[in-house]
């Protein structure tokens, strides 16, 4: 388990972090949702003992994060912001650096080193050196390192930023195939990377918790959830015989698509009963599951994300 208590970070005048609190187990992949400077990196930087805390305490698997850091880190893998490493090492030398700086018996290295390559398929390149490397190879490599002593905890700041979308999907991939045992706490300022990988999310900005939830739960606070939206071909006309319906709240036009909110239940069968009586043509009708994008700006107060 983590268990953060109110924990601070102040830069100078800066609060980076303003009075977290927060348990997560094993199970939950945890996403840091926040735009940037909300304070996800600060937070697990603290979280993995790159800094101490100004104030408030954190532990991992009941070791203190600075009392007792060397014992915590042991349980912790962590691929830092940008995922940096030695880019004149080639793959094979720089995984297995690591693996000696991590402890991992002299009669066990080449295994382990082998069994993390296989895992993030860097088999191709593993004697090329890092600086050659693309950004996605890059990106398997800091996981590599992170994962190389199996730990319970995996911590990975913006383990997609940058990738492009294939290589994205790889990642969220190898992260949903590690999820099972571990804790593992994802940062990321990319809406639909929460509801990829996450089952649950922490919205921080300013350095504070503005909600801790499911993704679907989340979902379910957008003025979204189970509206219906449509494209037909007269929009206006739909939109004053729909408003009628005593399952429709309000009807907003916005572009080509119309959005029905819910009084209550049965809108999705009340408005598909709607376009057959009226024989509208109809392009597009879809349930809505929410938007999290509009979450998120309510959430945080109109702070931007992509
Ligand atoms: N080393 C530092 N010195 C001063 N301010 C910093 C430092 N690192 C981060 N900050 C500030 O702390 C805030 C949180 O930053 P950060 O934790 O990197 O946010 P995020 O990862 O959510 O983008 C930002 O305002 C940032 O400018
Ligand atoms: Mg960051």
């Amino acid at each position: 388990m983590i268990e953060a208590k109110d924990l601070c970070k102040h830069y100078g005048s800066i609060i980076a972090v303003d009075h977290l609190s927060f348990t997560v187990g094993p199970g939950e992949v945890l996403g840091f949702l926040g735009p940037n400077g909300a304070g996800k990196s600060t937070t697990m930087k603290i979280l993995t003992g790159f800094l101490a805390p100004t104030s408030g305490s954190a532990t991992v698997y009941g070791h203190d994060i600075v009392d007792d850091s060397l014992a915590a880190r042991r349980r912790i893998g962590y691929l830092p912001e940008g995922a940096p490493s030695y880019g004149e090492m080639t793959v094979d030398q720089f995984l297995t650096f690591v693996a000696r700086a991590r402890g991992i018996e002299a009669g066990h290295i080449i295994a382990t080193v082998g069994s993390a390559i296989e895992r993030l398929n860097l088999g191709t390149v593993v004697h090329q050196s890092i600086e050659t490397l693309s950004k996605g190879f890059r990106r398997r490599v800091g996981l590599a390192q992170a994962i190389l002593h199996d730990p319970d905890v995996l911590i990975l700041d913006e383990p997609t930023d940058g990738l492009d979308p294939n290589q994205k999907y790889e990642v969220r991939r190898l992260i949903g195939a590690m999820a099972s045992d571990k804790i593992i706490v994802i940062s990321t300022h990319i809406l639909e990377e929460v509801a990829a990988v996450c089952n649950r999310a922490m919205i921080i900005s300013e350095g504070r918790l503005l909600a801790d939830d499911t993704p679907s739960g989340l979902l379910a606070r957008s003025r979204y959830h189970n509206a219906v939206t449509l494209v037909v071909e007269n929009p206006h006309r739909a939109a004053s015989v729909l408003s009628e319906l005593p399952e429709v709240a309000k009807a907003e036009l916005h572009g080509r698509e119309l959005t029905v909110f819910p009084t209550g239940d049965g809108l999705f069968e009340a408005v598909s009963r709607a376009v057959s009586t009226h024989g509208w043509d109809v392009r597009e009708l879809r349930l809505e599951a929410g938007r999290l994008n509009e979450v998120f700006r309510e959430i945080t107060g109109g702070a931007a994300a992509s």
